[in-house]
């Protein structure tokens, strides 16, 4: 059976407690689309608490990033357990903006994944390959060092989802095809089960981020393999969001015949 589908919503250095307005409407969304998929809200760590008591049971909230220490002295950071008593139940590690604006290695990212673990969050472990990479026709062999790298051992359903992210495509309006983001999923797929077993990993979500929209989730959903969308830019507003959650099949209404 397919994973049940997740998008998520990665709202990066955006928002404030004006923000919180958009959550109402996007808790009213998800608890109507509960059929259908599961909804997260990853915002920045100063409203994760307050988003928590607005989206209820309704969605999920999750960080965007996290130590790989419980504890300790490190100015400024936040460890995955801290994000656990607000009531995350996700965090996002290795996004290619932290591996970039932070030189994050495939080692520190499968550090802070393994912290997500021990915190009882699930970690979504961004994999994404560059234009560069994709052009030299290296972008698999870059997926495959970077999942071997970051994903750490014992993977399960609870403990992992996996977003594919080419980086060309974050926040550019441009999207990979509907072969590529395929061939990638597959890849992904095909590399956890070597390393896990099929039986577990059936169950992982791999979700699709990069200049995900209204317009397009339906066809990006619709892909083998895709469990999902992680959404920037369109997750900020309630309106975006929830059009894309939309665009999740409902598996329950009969097929069109036309
Ligand atoms: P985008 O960002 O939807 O704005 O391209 C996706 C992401 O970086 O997670």
């Amino acid at each position: 059976m397919a994973p049940r589908p997740l998008i998520a919503g990665n709202w990066k250095m955006n928002g404030s407690l004006k923000s919180l307005v958009e959550l109402k409407p996007i808790a009213e969304a998800a608890e109507r689309l509960r059929p259908r998929c599961d909804v997260l809200i990853c915002p920045p760590a100063t409203i994760l608490s307050a988003s928590h008591g607005i989206l209820g049971s309704a969605a999920a909230v999750g960080g965007q990033d996290c130590h790989a220490e419980a504890s300790g002295a490190h100015t400024g950071d936040v460890a995955a357990e801290m994000l656990a008593d607000l009531g995350a139940r996700f965090v996002i590690v290795g996004h290619s903006e932290r591996r970039t604006d932070h030189d994050e290695s495939d080692a520190v990212v499968r550090a802070k994944a393994e912290a997500a673990s021990r915190a009882g969050l699930t970690a979504i472990v961004c994999v994404g390959e560059s234009e560069e990479e994709r052009k030299a026709g290296r972008a698999l062999d870059v997926l495959r060092a970077q999942l071997a790298g970051s994903v750490p051992e014992g993977a399960t359903p609870d403990n992992l989802v996996v977003a594919y992210e080419p980086l060309w495509a974050i926040g550019s309006g441009r999207t990979a095809t509907s072969a590529d983001v395929a061939e990638a999923h597959a890849l992904i797929r095909s590399e956890l089960s070597d390393r896990f077993g099929p039986a577990g990993v059936a169950g992982i979500r791999i979700l699709y981020g990069g200049s995900v929209n209204p317009d397009n989730a339906a066809g990006l959903l619709a892909i083998d393999n895709v469990d999902g969308a992680l959404v920037g830019g369109c997750s900020l507003k309630a309106e975006t969001f929830i059009a894309i959650c939309e665009a999740v099949p409902d598996l329950r209404e009969p097929a069109s015949a036309a």
